[in-house]
């Protein structure tokens, strides 16, 4: 559990969502000095502490109250809270705040020359995925009988090598999906940047900082609109 009286947010090291993050942490009046390899940084005008790390374990951590707030996107914070929730562990956590920034969608991508007809042509098919949970709930959802194997990156190569017949994968552009030949079937999750919090409360003085950090937040996203 996080003891100091300094607020701890976990950020993604690096990806996606990283300089996003960072330029909201910076407008917001955070004097940060990251360096490349140093993973725990004090923020120096303000009592934070900025711990970088990867993305997947940002919701862990929060949820353990190892840090008291992070910034993750919500594809990743949702196919954290399914898996924990699976393995017994923590899974609470409060979404503070959806930030204007990180948007994409979770969607599922098949070869240009597939027959596409509609979610049942996709029955006994197998996918490739970073996001197993957030697939299987959406199958069962829908009533369909599909297979994964798991790939944490470089998911849209699966189809080509013959290691799954489609993908369920984060889609922006689209740039990725039309390189290596696939086209967009289904949308099953639409994803932004998000502000989460341990449901535990904070003590008196780290909710000032946090209010103050809030505060600031909401200037910064209402002058950017
Ligand atoms: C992400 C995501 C998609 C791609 C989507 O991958 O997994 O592959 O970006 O963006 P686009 O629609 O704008 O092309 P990333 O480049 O982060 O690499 P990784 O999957 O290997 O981690
Ligand atoms: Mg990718």
């Amino acid at each position: 559990m996080t003891s100091s009286k300094r607020l701890t947010i976990a950020m993604q090291k690096s990806g996606r969502l990283s300089d996003d993050t960072q330029a909201l942490l910076k407008r917001c009046g955070l004097k940060l000095n990251l360096q490349d390899r140093r993973l725990l940084a004090h923020v120096a005008n303000m009592p934070i502490d900025i711990m970088r790390v990867r993305s997947s374990d940002i919701p862990g951590l929060v949820m353990d109250g190892v840090c008291d707030i992070g910034i993750v996107g919500d594809n990743t914070l949702e196919e954290a809270a399914l898996e924990r929730k699976l393995l017994g562990s923590n899974c609470e956590y409060i979404r503070t705040k959806g930030l204007n920034f990180g948007g994409c969608r979770l969607s599922l991508a098949m070869p240009e020359e597939f027959n596409y007809q509609g979610i049942e042509s996709l029955n006994g098919l197998r996918f490739a995925t970073t996001y197993p949970q957030l697939l299987k709930r959406y199958a069962q959802e829908n009533n369909i009988d599909i297979d994964f194997c798991l790939l944490k990156g470089s998911v849209e190569v699966a189809p080509r090598v013959g290691l799954a017949d489609g993908i369920c994968d984060l889609v922006s552009t689209g740039a990725t999906l039309e390189a290596n030949g696939l086209k967009e079937v289904e949308v099953i999750y639409r994803s932004t940047a998000a502000l989460i919090q341990n449901p535990t409360p904070l003590s008196g003085e780290k909710q000032e900082i946090f209010d103050t950090l809030l505060q600031r937040m909401q200037g910064v996203m209402k002058a950017k609109e």
